[in-house]
């Protein structure tokens, strides 16, 4: 299935959809343009994110780009047209959001440039796989501009205050291996590799008990967004929700029979 059209060859979906088992495969398909994030591709993306959200056999996402790029930043093209009155109202923000406060682990292949909104779309994501030749940047003053969806807060909290500086006062572009190093991703691999790698991690994932995935991602989410004496107590109640599902005990009935646990997500 596909959603949306826009540049690229005539009829081409901006951002194509695949179904793995439990895991949803997206690809940001205007590779002519490095996946450039015109509004039809994030109004596809956010679309995408909404209704797997409430797809219970979804339980993992993996989002990558087709050719050389992640994704270039937002389109350089719409943005020299637009106003600031033109974002008011017309919910492009939303992606970003949707793909952050989505309610399972999402992974991003990062294939090769992952620059500005494209950064920005990847650092919403929970894990990051990236490919050898991976460059990642916040070039948005070049342009007269600051990253406008999450590059000033989510970046300082991985890399801290003084990479995150640098990159968003001065562009400083990060290789793969810099930001492996600094904590930015995951793992680094062959470019050939890396949606495997993505889909593998997926596939763990999706075997997982599915309820305690979710809570465990909500948790991990307040880490970053409250403070820790809130987190803790937001941790504890989740951690006892679970104790209500039939999941909790067939894991650790499981465990004791020395089986696999078969999940119900109940
Ligand atoms: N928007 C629109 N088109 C883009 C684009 C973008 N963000 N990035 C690349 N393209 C287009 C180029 O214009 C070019 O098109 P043509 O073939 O029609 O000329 C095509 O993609 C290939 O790009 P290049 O020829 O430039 O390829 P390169 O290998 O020489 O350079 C690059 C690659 C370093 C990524 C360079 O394209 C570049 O710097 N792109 C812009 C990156 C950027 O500034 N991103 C931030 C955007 S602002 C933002 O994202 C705001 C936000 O936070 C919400």
């Amino acid at each position: 299935m596909a959603q949306g059209q826009g540049a690229g060859p005539a009829d081409e979906p901006v951002l194509l959809e695949a179904r793995r088992g439990a895991v949803l495969e997206l690809t940001l398909n205007r590779p002519k343009v490095l996946n450039a994030l015109s509004f039809a591709l994030l109004g596809a993306l956010s679309d995408a994110f909404g209704r797997a959200a409430g797809d219970e056999a979804v339980r993992a996402v993996v989002v990558t780009g087709a050719g050389r790029a992640f994704a270039a930043g937002a389109d350089i093209q719409e943005l020299s047209r637009v106003t600031a009155g033109d974002f008011l109202g017309t919910g492009v923000f939303d992606a970003w959001e949707r793909v952050a406060s989505f309610p399972k682990p999402v992974i991003a292949a990062v294939n090769g440039f992952c620059l500005g909104g494209g950064m920005e779309l990847a650092m919403s994501c929970d894990m990051i796989i990236a490919a050898e030749e991976a460059v990642f940047g916040q070039p948005e003053i070049l342009l007269g501009l600051i990253p406008g969806a999450g590059g000033t807060q989510r970046l300082p909290r991985v890399v801290g205050k003084y990479i995150a500086s640098e990159m968003v006062f001065a562009g400083r572009r990060l290789s793969a291996q810099e930001a492996e190093r600094l904590g930015l991703v995951n793992r680094v691999v062959p470019a050939a590799q890396v949606v495997e790698v993505a889909r593998e991690l997926a596939d763990r994932i999706a075997a997982q008990a599915p309820l305690a995935a979710r809570q465990a991602k909500a948790a991990l989410r307040a880490a970053f967004e409250s403070p820790l004496a809130q987190g803790l107590e937001a941790e504890r109640q989740r951690f006892y929700a679970l104790f209500g599902t039939e999941d909790q005990r067939e894991g650790t009935r499981a465990f004791l029979d020395k089986r696999d646990a078969q999940w119900k997500g109940r």
